[in-house]
C-alpha cells in the first residue's frame, strides 16, 4: 500500500524495450558523449508541447530543464535563492521529503494549514509575510488532495509579486484527476513570472527513472542554467531519449488515459473496502484525484499505528509525520494503485482493520 507509487504492473514494458533497443542500435557518437546538463533538447521540446496542452503551461523548450527528481529541482532553487534561516511557506501537512530538504539546508519552514480551498494564504501573510519562497501543490494538495481555489491562487501570486518572492509549484500528480477536467497549473496564471513549475515522471511512468523537469522563468534562465552546468545536473541520455519518444509519438498520452481508467477502478475498490470495513471508526475523504487515500481515524497515535502496520508489511504513512508545523490531523496515507482486484482490496482492508483494532475507540 506504499503511497505515491504508480501501477507497476501496468508499465508498458514491451514498448519500452522496443524503443530502447531501437535507440541503442542507432546511437551516434554525440549520444555517447556527456549529455547536456540542461537536458536532452528532444525531451525538452516534447515536454513544451505536452505541458501546453495538458497543463496550460506555455514556455519555450529552452526554459525547461531536466533533473534527476523533484528534490534536485528544489536543491537548485534553494542554492540560487535561499540563505540559512530564510523563511519558506509550505502547506501543513506537506510532502515530508521537501520539508526535510528545507530543514537540512537551514531554512525556517512556515507550515500553513489548508482548508477546503487549499493553502490558507492569509495565514502566511500574518505569520511570515516576508518569506522568500512558497512551496505548494496547487493541483492536489499533498497529501490531502484538495485543489487550490482560484481566489487563493490569485492571492498567492499577488503576494509573490509584491514581495518579489518565488513560488515552487509541485505538480507531482496533476495528470490524475478522475471526476472533472483538472484546472490548469498555477503557472498558467503567472503573469509576473514568479513561479517555477516542476513535474516528475515518477508518477506518470516509474520512479526508478529518476526524471523530473522544471520550467524556469525567462529572467532566471541564465542563473539556473549556469548552476546546472556547475553542478553537472545531467541525467542519462537513454532514459531521456526514451521518454522523449514516448511523448512525441503519442504513447505517453495513451498511457495516461489508460492509467486514469485503471486508477479510478482501483481507487473505488479500496475506498469501498475501507468504508465497509471501518464504518464509523474512520473517515475517508475521496478527493477528485491523486494516487493515494487518507484514512482519518478516531485515535491520536498515527505514528505508532503506522509503525505497527508496517511491521506487518502494509507500507502506510502516518499523516502526522508529514506535518510542517503543529500536528493538525492524524491518519494513515495509503496507496491503491497496485491493488489488482476488489478481492485484494477487501483482503487488505480486513488486514488493516484487524491490525488497527486495538487502537480504535468505540
Ligand atoms: C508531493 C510530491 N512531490 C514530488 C514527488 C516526486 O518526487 P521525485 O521526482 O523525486 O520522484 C513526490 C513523490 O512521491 C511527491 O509525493
Amino acid at each position: 500500500m506504499q503511497p505515491g507509487l504508480p501501477a507497476l504492473d501496468a508499465f508498458p514494458r514491451k514498448l519500452w524495450s522496443r524503443l530502447g533497443s531501437r535507440l541503442l542500435k542507432s546511437a551516434q557518437a554525440g549520444e555517447m558523449n556527456y549529455p547536456d546538463a540542461l537536458g536532452l533538447m528532444s525531451l525538452r521540446k516534447a515536454l513544451a508541447g505536452y505541458l501546453l496542452v495538458a497543463r496550460g503551461v506555455q514556455c519555450r523548450p529552452e526554459q525547461i530543464i531536466i533533473t534527476s527528481g523533484y528534490r534536485a529541482c528544489l536543491q537548485l532553487l534553494s542554492y540560487a535563492y535561499l540563505k540559512p534561516l530564510d523563511q519558506v511557506w509550505m502547506e501543513n501537512p506537506a510532502y515530508f521529503a521537501a520539508r526535510d530538504l528545507m530543514l537540512a539546508q537551514g531554512q525556517e519552514v512556515i507550515g500553513l494549514a489548508v482548508d477546503e480551498q487549499g493553502l490558507q494564504v492569509e495565514l502566511g501573510l500574518q505569520l511570515a509575510p516576508k518569506a522568500k519562497m512558497a512551496i505548494v501543490t496547487p493541483s492536489h494538495h499533498s497529501p490531502l488532495g484538495i485543489t487550490l481555489s482560484l481566489p487563493r491562487r490569485q492571492q498567492l501570486l499577488q503576494w509573490a509579486s509584491a514581495q518579489q518572492s518565488w513560488i515552487v509549484e509541485d505538480d507531482y500528480d496533476g495528470e490524475f484527476h478522475y471526476l472533472t477536467r483538472p484546472l490548469p497549473a498555477l503557472k498558467h496564471l503567472d503573469n509576473d513570472q514568479r513561479v517555477f513549475y516542476t513535474g516528475t515522471f515518477s508518477k506518470t511512468l516509474i520512479p526508478s527513472l529518476r526524471l523530473a523537469y522544471m520550467v524556469v522563468p525567462e529572467s532566471q534562465l541564465a542563473l539556473i542554467s549556469g548552476l546546472c552546468k556547475t553542478f553537472d545536473n545531467s541525467t542519462p541520455w537513454l532514459e531521456q531519449a526514451l521518454v522523449a519518444q514516448l511523448l512525441s509519438e503519442g504513447h505517453f498520452t495513451r498511457h495516461l488515459k489508460k492509467m486514469r481508467n485503471l486508477y479510478q477502478q482501483r481507487r473505488l475498490w479500496l475506498s469501498a473496502a475501507l468504508q465497509a470495513q471501518f464504518g464509523h471508526h474512520a473517515s475517508l475523504t475521496v478527493q477528485a484525484g491523486g494516487l493515494h487515500l487518507v484514512l482519518e481515524l478516531q485515535q491520536q497515535q498515527d505514528r505508532e499505528l503506522a509503525l505497527h502496520l508496517n511491521q506487518q508489511g502494509l507500507a502506510v504513512h502516518a499523516l502526522s509525520a508529514w506535518a510542517t508545523g503543529p500536528i493538525l490531523r492524524q491518519g494513515l496515507i495509503m496507496g491503491y494503485t497496485n491493488i489488482r482486484s476488489a478481492a485484494e482490496a477487501q483482503a487488505l482492508a480486513q488486514r488493516l482493520y484487524q491490525a488497527c483494532e486495538i487502537y480504535l475507540r468505540d
